[in-house]
């Protein structure tokens, strides 16, 4: 697939530059980034965060989060009131560490983005060190820190309400053919904070859009939202995951700092009903269409001492697949 260049567009992203066929392992000792981000406020961000920190942490896996929306503090809030939920019901639910990461009050401009860079990586190590995943809420605003962040992202999640007006961050897009016009802000953003990541030596991100809040209704959008959605992906490099439904548990379960994850039949917060169990479900399969490296890097063998030669065998175990012909390129007809 080759990207046409676009005279329009002020940057040229390379032909599908995230789409990670597999995961590299995490380093030893080193948690996986998990970026959320999308410059519109309300796409969901702080619910999914929530949501897959404590997927991840009921499968026993430590989980760090960090809060770059101070000024809102949805998390930061979502997280209070889950720790005051269950000391007031005296149960145990999974928490994350946490840090909230304010913006500066300095004056000055680069002393200010000085500032924020000190006290992003002030948290963000420690958190690094210390889980296996850190996952960064981020504003719903073009901020400093928020571009910060996205240059320490191993993964980026882009929750995606299901409307145009949110789509219009990532590409303009002709309201006859449906046609994507140009890449737009928040794909050009990313598109720069990858680069510096690149120049800083940083693996590759792995982009993942997510649509939110889909509704059951709306068929037509949905379809149109789709078809767009595919032809971007492929423009300018990101994976579709397929997100979550419309459903009014997610305001429901803030105010206690629940998630779906944590309701049990006859148990913790509100009933389960047949609809939470599905929307577990997309919460699960989200999860998994991250394909985040769960597994940690081996380090490479250490030299082994001169071996003994060992004879090649004469023929084939009867089972063995015949060998492959490796074949480097393209496949033929490209
Ligand atoms: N799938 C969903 N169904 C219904 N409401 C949702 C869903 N996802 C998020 N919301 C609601 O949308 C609002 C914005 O979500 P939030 O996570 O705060 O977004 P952001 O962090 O991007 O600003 C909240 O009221 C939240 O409860
Ligand atoms: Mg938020």
């Amino acid at each position: 697939m080759s990207s046409v260049p676009d005279e329009n567009t002020s940057f040229q992203p390379a032909p599908n530059p995230s789409i990670a066929e597999a995961q590299a392992p995490r380093a030893a000792g080193r948690g996986h980034v998990l970026v959320i981000g999308n410059e519109k406020g309300g796409s969901g961000k702080s619910t999914t965060a929530l949501h897959i920190a404590v997927a991840l942490m009921t499968d026993g896996i430590r989980v760090a989060t960090l809060d770059l929306d101070a000024r809102q503090g949805t998390l930061t809030r979502y997280l209070e009131n889950r720790a005051a939920y269950a000391r007031r019901k005296g149960i145990e639910l999974p928490m994350p560490q946490h840090w909230a990461v304010p913006i500066s009050t300095l004056n000055d401009r680069s002393a200010a983005e000085a500032d924020e860079r000190a006290r992003l990586e002030a948290a963000l190590e420690p958190a690094v060190v210390g889980s296996d995943f850190v996952i960064v809420d981020t504003p719903g605003s073009d901020t400093h820190l928020s571009r910060l962040a996205h240059t320490w992202a191993d993964s980026l999640l882009t929750p995606l309400n299901d409307s145009f007006i949110d789509l219009d961050l990532l590409a303009r897009v002709d309201p006859d053919t449906l046609k994507i016009v140009r890449p737009s802000i928040y794909a050009e953003q990313v598109w720069k904070q990858r680069q510096i990541r690149a120049v800083q030596g940083g693996r590759p991100v792995d982009w993942v859009v997510m649509r939110n809040r889909l509704s059951a209704l709306a068929a037509r959008n949905k379809r149109d939202m789709s078809k767009v959605i595919d032809a971007l992906s492929r423009r300018i490099g990101f994976r579709v995951a397929a997100g979550l439904s419309e459903r009014v548990i997610y305001k429901e379960l803030f105010l206690n700092g629940l998630t779906l994850l944590d309701l049990k039949r006859g148990g913790t917060g509100p009933s389960l009903t047949l609809s939470h169990v599905a929307a577990r479900q997309e919460v699960r399969d989200l999860v998994a269409a991250l394909n985040l490296p769960l597994g940690v890097e081996t380090p490479p063998p250490v030299e082994a001492e001169a071996q003994p030669h060992q004879p090649e065998p004469e023929s084939l175990p009867e089972d063995a697949p015949e060998t492959e012909t490796a074949t480097e390129g393209p496949p033929p007809g490209e």
